[in-house]
């Protein structure tokens, strides 16, 4: 996934009002306040997802409205202490329920500000796990809206690929592995089939992403926004009724 192929992905229609352009500042400025490594991560997390959904096709939805949804997953994430993100050693009961909370304040702060089905309950599903074990709502299988199992996968390759403050690193081939064994479980084994035929290209990707810097990214995610087609976008209210 060589990233110069990446700003061909949107259209290149120009934002059509002025509120997409103000949506467009407001969430570049949300990025460009979150910790080098969460922004790092949501860009990891929207490359794979736009290519899980160009490799799945048209059922798993628009690769560039996932990757819509990958970028802003864990924009919840502001509304929680920087110190409890970064803990190195085991999290309390309460700050686990904290970082828990950012998929629903994500979700409340997209709803807001981006008006997206998609985006939105992305960032409040994607911690669902397919057994029906994770959070917030504790939904398995296909209850789990497709785009939160798509950015789920996507979220846990990059999560195990990446170095965090807390702990190392796993291979690609390794971090392909856990998927795998865990189809069924935590993931859409669906989903994981898709991940796996375009494991090649992702793995790529993730490699040639970790050379960029933070001012490169965020001009990466700056063009991106910029020729996001904002009029496609789905009302929450009405894709829920
Ligand atoms: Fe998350």
């Amino acid at each position: 996934m060589p990233l110069g192929r990446v700003p061909s992905r949107f259209s290149t229609q120009a934002p059509a009002d002025q509120t997409a352009d103000a949506s467009s500042l407001l969430l570049l400025g949300a990025l460009e306040k979150s910790a080098a490594w969460i922004l790092r991560h949501c860009f990891s997390v929207a490359e794979i997802c736009w290519t899980l959904a160009a490799t799945g096709g048209p059922a798993y939805g628009k690769p560039d409205h996932l990757w819509l949804a990958g970028m802003l997953h864990d924009l919840g994430k502001l509304g929680v202490s920087r110190a409890i993100l970064e803990k190195p050693t085991g999290l309390t009961e309460q700050e686990f329920a904290q970082v828990q909370n950012h998929s629903f304040i994500g979700y409340v702060t997209l709803q807001r500000l981006v008006g997206d089905w998609i985006v939105a309950t992305s960032s409040l599903h994607h911690h669902e796990r397919f057994d029906g074990t994770g959070y917030p709502g504790r939904l398995a299988g296909t209850a789990i809206p497709l785009c939160a199992r798509l950015v789920a996968v996507a979220d846990s390759y990059d999560a195990m690929r990446a170095l965090r403050p807390y702990r190392g690193r796993c291979s690609h081939e390794e971090a392909v592995a856990e998927l795998r064994a865990c189809a069924g479980r935590q993931f859409d084994p669906e989903l994981v089939a898709v991940f796996e035929r375009a494991a090649v290209e992702i793995g790529e990707g993730f490699e040639a992403s970790q050379g960029l810097g933070e001012a490169s990214i965020l001009a990466a995610v700056r063009d991106r926004l910029e020729a996001v087609d904002w009029e496609s976008v789905t009302p929450v209210v009405t894709a829920r009724a």
